[in-house]
């Protein structure tokens, strides 16, 4: 297995991909509605388009994950609390633009994130911003890097020396409302020196390998928004979790939580302060019953 050869691969994907998203940001948009706020645009569609077929192409025997065209799991096959297909095989996840939103109102944090997968975890990971010119790349036991420089998660130890990002998904229930913002206000009452939400957590977690943030978490995630984000924090030497319960984090699991080791368990306790509605409770169990 090569890993420099999928990182190659995956950097020429995600710089092709940036030529088409930069250029279209600045043109009217084709918007379809997948949800009541939930967009996907014709850039969203060609992007996934050109990626799976460049990775069928090259690598044929190998699984995608990809946001526009996954086939949920349905209720009867849904055994392990996991809405994807995705098992231990060779599997690339994609989102061919991460911050739809942003990328529709011309807000500067879009990106293509690519992972490849194994045993459903990410072995080469690729964020790329094309608006800032921003590549963030890791692969496993080699480093995270942005531009070619090596970064690391910030040093912070406390909760109110640190910014920690979340996002507000795509829940418009009153139920889900007070549930974000509960999160908020428990962080803000035990003095967290900011709070930020970038509207793409593949950038998001980007961030907080970059230590431009000392943490992201979110209620409500899908794989390919974290699967290369998770490996470039965990390859600058930070932690990452599932916030339920601080157990170990698995993509399917619909909830993150990557932070600099030194706040993460004081985000656990404030976060748990805020009583977690049962949509985001589901206990992820691997096939294997883990
Ligand atoms: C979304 C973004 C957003 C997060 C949502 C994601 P998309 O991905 O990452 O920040 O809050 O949960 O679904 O739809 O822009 O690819």
């Amino acid at each position: 297995m090569n890993h420099t050869e999928y990182l190659d691969f995956a950097i020429e994907l995600a710089r092709e991909a940036g030529v088409n998203i930069r250029a279209a940001m600045v043109r009217p948009k084709n918007i379809e509605y997948k949800g009541l706020i939930d967009m996907v645009t014709n850039t969203d569609k060609e992007v996934e388009g050109r990626i799976i077929s460049k990775i069928k192409e090259k690598y044929p025997s190998h699984k995608i994950l990809a946001e526009e065209s996954y086939t949920p799991q349905t209720a009867e096959t849904n055994t392990t609390g996991s809405q994807y297909i995705f098992d231990d095989q060779p599997t690339w996840v994609v989102d061919p633009i991460d911050g739809t939103t942003n990328f529709v109102h011309g807000y500067i944090f879009v990106c293509i994130s690519i992972a490849l997968c194994i045993n459903k975890k990410p072995i080469i990971g690729v964020v790329y911003n094309p608006i800032l010119d921003e590549l963030y790349t890791a692969t496993k036991g080699g480093g995270a890097f942005l531009n070619g420089q090596s970064i690391n998660v910030s040093k912070t130890t406390s909760v109110t020396h640190s910014v920690v990002s979340t996002n507000y998904g795509y829940d418009r229930t009153s139920e889900g409302a007070d549930f974000m913002l509960g999160n908020v206000k428990s962080l803000l009452m035990n003095n967290v020196q900011s709070i930020r939400s970038e509207g793409s957590a593949a950038v998001a977690l980007c961030l907080v390998a970059a230590g431009r943030t000392e943490a992201f978490y979110e209620f409500g995630i899908h794989p390919w928004d974290i699967a290369a984000g998770v490996l470039m924090i965990e390859e600058a030497g930070g932690v990452m979790l599932d916030p339920l319960d601080g157990s170990e984090l698995h993509l399917e699991s619909k909830r993150v939580l990557g932070a600099t080791p030194g706040v993460a368990d004081e985000l656990m306790r404030l976060l748990k302060k805020t009583p977690v509605p049962n949509k985001y409770a589901v206990i992820f169990r691997r096939d294997d019953g883990s």
